[in-house]
């Protein structure tokens, strides 16, 4: 078999795993997450899962991956022979399956928005008109498929050109310029007439607004924000170098996770206070970026056309490059795994992926139109896999890895990763493995009773 490839330097190993973490997740949820549930208060809540939670299962993905450099099933099978802890691994390759279908398809809007914003499309419409378009657009049986097609493609081409040259060295490109734009985004929003009342609104916290529904909300957006639980953050680690380290990468990671979701935040509250729109608390997730947001665009650049418009072609651009950097992540996860464990290759395993991708996401796409009646328990196609993925596999993926690393995995493995065969001190291990044999399967237990009804939080 050839050689296993690497990222080649650490600041391309952080690129690309932020890269995983920063998506749309960070633009669609969790700003109205926060301006809905508390503000700071929500704020503190998340980082609190973050440190409880985020970094104790990223850090043992990190460890599982760096010392099997494995795909994620075969790490189990190297550091549990004969279990049954594959399973865990192979959850994860069917989620990524899953999740890199669907998300696919709402990442193939953003390029028809990208391109309506180039256009100048935007200009002049009113409200309703803005949710016409997109009625009309997501239930076409033909454009959406078309982009989810032409995206699932984009993240082929880099995929088949390897870990170095194309996972990396993309990452390493793509990043920097998503941070540039979305900066620039936000001194644009910070300039608005109104923008500090936005942030007030955004920022005050209101504890009385938080619960115990409040904390699983967290607690769930940290799952997908840091794309935990499925194998994909060990996956990437199986290609650190060796001297890479575990701790400070995943706290870089998190670090700018958090940043890059507040700064979404602190784009779209002060555009919507300066255009006099009171977001709502529906207006969560596809209905926020692609009706609310290109109307509140318009109306808080009223006067200024020529920024309302560079304005909404940047933001759909930046919308793109954080979609495209999680859905890298996702195929590598899946096309990793068919590599290794049935010893094809690259390109080959690629292309069963993509070929995969492509008939599941088209049927994800119809669910919003031509196929919109056929539902399973209860839901379209396109909600049965966001549910199976983000209510299911992540949380019970996410409990198990901490289980395992906690409990099963020999404590020199996990000493010796994170200080990197002794190369630097790891005061917090003790703490860490306390964590993960106790509090992180315990809190996510909870999400799981809650979700299925066995108790209710609210
Ligand atoms: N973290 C990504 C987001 O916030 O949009 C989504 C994601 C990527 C989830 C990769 C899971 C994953 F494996």
């Amino acid at each position: 078999m050839s050689k296993r490839e690497n990222f080649g330097s650490k600041i391309g190993a952080v690129f690309a795993t932020a890269g995983s973490a920063v998506g749309l997740g960070n633009i669609w949820r969790f700003p109205i997450e926060t301006g809905r549930n508390g503000g700071a208060a929500f704020i503190i809540i998340y980082i609190a899962c973050i440190l409880l939670i985020g970094i104790p299962v990223m850090m043992s993905e990190f460890v599982i991956g760096k010392h099997t450099r494995s795909n994620t099933a075969g790490a189990y099978q190297k550091l549990a022979p004969g279990t049954q802890w594959k399973w865990v691994g192979r959850l994860g390759v069917f989620a990524g399956v899953l999740i890199f279908s669907y998300y696919s398809v709402v990442a193939g809007w953003t390029i028809e928005y990208a391109w309506l914003a180039l256009s100048n499309s935007f200009l002049g419409k009113t409200p309703d008109e803005f949710g016409k378009i997109f009625a009309e657009f997501s239930t076409d049986p033909v454009r959406p498929t078309l982009w989810l097609i032409v995206f699932i493609l984009l993240t082929h081409y880099i995929i088949v050109k390897g870990v170095t040259k194309g996972i990396e060295r993309w990452s390493n490109v793509l990043m920097p310029v998503l941070l540039g734009i979305i900066t620039i985004l936000v001194v644009c929003s910070a300039l608005l007439p109104n923008a500090s009342e936005g942030l007030n609104f955004l920022l005050k916290p209101d504890f009385s607004k938080v619960d115990g529904k409040v904390v699983l909300n967290a607690m769930g957006q940290a799952f997908f924000s840091l794309s935990l639980g499925l194998g994909c953050l060990c996956t990437y680690a199986s290609y650190f170098e060796p001297q890479t380290s575990i701790s400070k990468t995943a706290i870089e990671v998190c670090t700018i996770d958090t940043l890059i979701a507040l700064m979404a935040g602190f784009i779209i509250f002060p555009a919507a206070a300066a255009s006099g729109y009171h977001l709502q608390p529906n207006d969560i997730g596809p209905s926020l970026i692609f009706i609310t947001l290109p109307n509140v665009f318009q109306m808080a650049f009223h006067g200024l056309p020529w920024v309302a418009y560079i304005f909404s072609v940047m933001f759909y651009i930046l919308l793109i490059l954080a979609a495209l950097t999680s859905t890298i992540s996702m195929h590598e996860i899946v096309t990793s795994y068919m590599t290794e464990e049935f010893n094809l290759p690259r390109k080959k395993g690629a292309v069963f992926e993509t070929g995969i991708a492509i008939i599941l996401g088209t049927l994800c796409a119809l669910s919003f139109g031509t196929l919109g009646n056929v539902h399973i328990f209860g839901m379209t196609i396109f909600d049965l896999f966001d549910w199976t993925v983000s209510n299911f596999c992540m949380p019970l993926g996410g409990m198990f890895i901490s289980i395992f690393t906690g409990w099963y995995l020999d404590k020199k493995v996990f000493r010796d990763e994170l200080t990197n065969y002794g190369k630097h001190g790891a005061p917090y291990v003790r703490g860490l493995v306390f964590t993960l044999r106790y509090i992180t399967p315990l809190a996510i237990f909870l999400i799981f009773l809650n979700q299925f009804g066995v108790f209710n939080f609210a």
